[in-house]
């Protein structure tokens, strides 16, 4: 018995000797080598780096307080020994140059670790991998072991890009101080090193500035509608700290200080600085709002000089930036100031006027030492004196700002948008960015400095940033480090289900790498059926579904294979695991009708981000959802819908319709009519039916809604049309009043 228990001791020891022998390095080095044995760090292993060269034994330190804080109280030998047994040593001796300033080698022998580099951030990295490559427990705070074991090999690294950031919206929710700095720790463990920070919104101004105190009395600020007050502001003391805790761990923190638009907050405390000069409020809906920085009035840029005066003292990166995205320039084209601006800088449209006013600000902090960096509607007017580009519209704006001989920084809604849910960026579509457009010369590729992903928060509190943020912030890691011919879905996916546990360890709350459920429809041959097809997200779960508008359960039909849907169906699916659900349900209404997969000719230009699919997405038999980037919807903006069917054959038509999305906030609105027409040959066209929208509805800010006409008379026709009227440009009282509204249409049924 005695024995016994002895055994188990003796194994719990070892096991508890907290060997890794799993290699999970995200992100992926350029080379690594395992090779047999391991190497215990304890409180008898000297860290050793030569004391005349203060960047080696600096990290040197780094690693020996780190170890110490977890209970494995090695030392610090200030001198390189070579017969050193039980080391770790750290030198600019033999690295090589091509490894640049963020490269590193780390060989891990069965006798000591030997780390070189060039530069501070070289080891910084370095120290990164040889922590993934410990037991994931040592990531928790209470870890307290007096030795960690790793294993043998040798790694060759360095990134393929210099920018590799995360843009953290801590305006639309506040994060705190020590939630920022965590995620700078999290950054840092995936050798990112830019942390993005929008610090000034229409929904709250969150940087202090000494000799603006009302843009954090009042700006910092917003009163719901229940009367509950909501905001939070950084001190100047507390972004100083933010600031020299992430230099530490190789990251620089960039500034971002909204112009011209995204700033009611500042026109609330300082209305003088809008267009009309009329009292605003802070921001409580998301949105686009038309009230900005009036740009023909001197104080304007008086303020903004003074308040980037104060930003440039706090942050010494050399980038700050400016925003620029989303101004819409309805008060400037009705504003005397800016009209005056317009001629006297002899400027033949508002996006100019909006070139100067950026350009007038990158004058100005180019005196300070710094370069701008806007979202690229910055280009619109002509690129701003010496900007960098930050291209979030699609890919295609990168290569607009290259055209531009512009630096850009790459991060579109496609892939690097963290808000967007799960169902439409996964973690496979986030590891399939590529920064570099495809169509680029290849003298200009330099200029691609990296890319950001995203963390926008409207909908997402702090409490659930991680959430939304992990495992996609893993593929953005690796996709702006790790070079394209070494990375593999399949095989990054095995790590990251690995790296969960340090995740875990490290307290980070993650998300899913995809929804529960997914699914693909497809039209069947005689073009009366659809085939939908679900797909689980995980392969432990099982898939159950209803067809009577039921919520699936437990119980519901289990899903095994593709459901044929011969008549109009709504499916609602849910993944369930032990009896659990997994996820949300997952609901999609089809349309089956003679129009279904009928050939289509579309007499508009689909938006490439809303195609909804293909060209033929109007009559694909799937039903939009109130979720505008459900990937259903067919969308065009400031222009008319018309598009014409080929039934293929002369025949009775009785009913018409066409559905669209309204979102009135995102600029979606339905069409004002909806004409339909018929045809026998395709030339000479009847009208059917004519569809006004209903008054009721107009304002009403999110719904679908379907444009129906029965049609009395026997008519028939083989060719069906239907033209719907854009409403024109935003409203009077929409808050981006002048700016071209969208159509959005999901499917034609014609019965
Ligand atoms: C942006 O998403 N408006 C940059
Ligand atoms: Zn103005």
């Amino acid at each position: 018995m005695r024995k016994l228990l002895m055994l188990a001791l003796a194994l719990t020891a070892l096991l508890s000797c907290s060997r890794n022998s799993d290699v999970n390095i995200i992100p992926k080095p350029v080379t690594i080598k395992q090779a047999d044995g391991d190497f215990t760090i304890n409180s008898k292993t000297l860290v050793r780096a030569d004391s005349a060269d203060s960047i080696a034994l600096n990290n040197a330190i780094y690693l020996v307080e780190l170890l110490n804080q977890k209970g494995v109280g090695c030392a610090f030998n200030a001198e390189v020994g070579v017969d050193s047994t039980n080391s770790i040593v750290f030198t600019r001796t033999g690295c090589s140059d091509s490894l640049g300033a963020e490269g590193y080698m780390l060989s891990i022998g069965p006798k000591h670790i030997v780390i070189k580099a060039n530069e501070s951030a070289g080891f910084f990295y370095a120290i990164q991998t040889l922590r993934q490559l410990m037991p994931a427990n040592f990531e928790k705070n209470d870890f307290r072991q007096k030795s960690v074991t790793v294993p043998c090999l040798s790694v060759i690294d360095k990134p393929r890009f210099p920018w590799r950031g995360l843009n953290l919206d801590c305006c639309r929710h506040f994060m705190t101080k020590d939630f920022v700095k965590r995620y700078i720790d999290l950054l840092a463990y995936h050798k990112m090193n830019v942390l993005h920070w929008h610090l000034t919104e229409d929904q709250g101004w969150r940087i202090e500035i000494k000799k603006y105190p009302r843009l954090t009395e009042i700006g910092a600020w917003r009163t719901n509608a229940d009367g509950t007050v909501y905001g939070g502001f950084y001190t100047q003391d507390d972004i100083r700290e933010v600031v020299s805790y992430a230099a530490k761990r190789h990251v620089m923190v960039v500034p971002e200080i909204e112009m011209p638009g995204h700033s009611v907050a500042a026109l609330a405390a300082y209305p003088n600085l809008s267009c009309t000069g009329e009292p605003l409020k802070v921001e409580t809906n998301w949105g686009v709002f038309k009230d900005i920085y009036c740009a023909g009035n001197d104080s304007t840029f008086i303020f903004l000089q003074d308040v980037l005066t104060e930003v440039v003292e706090l942050f010494p990166s050399p980038y700050i930036h400016i925003g620029g995205d989303e101004a819409p320039k309805y008060r400037w084209e009705n504003c005397p100031k800016c009209k005056a601006r317009l001629k006297s800088e002899g400027l033949s449209n508002y996006e100019e006027l909006q070139r100067y006013f950026i350009s007038r600000i990158a004058k100005f902090l180019e005196g300070k030492g710094k370069t701008i960096i806007g979202w690229d509607e910055i280009l619109e007017g002509g690129r701003p004196h010496n900007a960098t580009v930050q291209a979030w519209r699609g890919i295609d704006r990168a290569t607009e700002a290259l055209s531009a001989n512009a630096p850009v920084i790459v991060s579109p809604t496609s892939h690097c948008y963290f808000d967007y849910p799960i169902e439409v960026t996964s973690l496979q579509k986030v590891y399939s960015f590529d920064p570099v457009p495809t169509q680029v010369d290849s003298a200009k590729v330099p200029l691609v400095l990296g890319g950001e992903c995203n963390m926008w928060t409207e909908y997402a509190p702090q409490e659930t940033v991680d959430s939304k943020v992990f495992p996609r912030m893993l593929a953005i890691a690796e996709v702006l480090w790790t070079y394209p011919r070494d990375r593999n879905y399949n095989e990054f996916l095995n790590r990251v289900r690995n790296h969960y546990h340090r995740l875990e360890a490290l307290g980070v709350t993650y998300g899913f790498e995809q929804s529960a459920v997914e699914f693909k429809s497809s039209i069947g041959d005689d073009k009366k059926s659809i085939s939908a097809e679900l797909i689980k997200g995980q392969d432990n779960l099982t898939i159950r579904y209803t067809t009577n508008g039921d919520e699936p359960t437990e119980s519901s039909t289990r899903y095994r294979k593709p459901i044929e849907l011969t008549s109009s169906t709504t499916l609602k699916a849910a993944a369930f695991n032990n009896g659990n659900r997994v996820g949300d349900v997952f609901e999609r209404s089809f349309a089956v009708s003679k129009s279904l997969g009928k050939p289509i000719e579309l007499g508009f230009v689909p938006a490439e981000k809303y195609l909804g699919g293909s060209m033929q997405a109007l009559v694909d038999g799937r039903l939009g959802t109130p979720k505008y980037n459900d990937g259903i919807w067919q969308a065009v903006q400031g222009h008319d819908m018309l598009a014409t069917i080929d039934l293929g054959a002369n025949q009775p038509i009785k009913n018409f319709s066409v559905g669209f999305l309204q979102n009135i906030p995102s600029w979606i609105f339905l069409p004002n009519r909806v004409d339909v027409f018929v045809s026998a040959d395709s030339i000479s066209f009847d009208q059917i039916a004519q569809m006004d929208c209903p008054e009721s509805i107009k304002r009403q800010p999110v719904l679908v809604y379907r444009f129906n006409t029965f049609v009395v008379n026997n008519i028939m026709g083989r060719y069906v049309r239907f033209v719907a009227h854009n409403p024109g440009p935003c409203p009077e009282w929409h808050p981006a009043s002048g700016s071209p509204t969208w159509l959005f249409a999901d499917e034609i049924v014609v019965e």
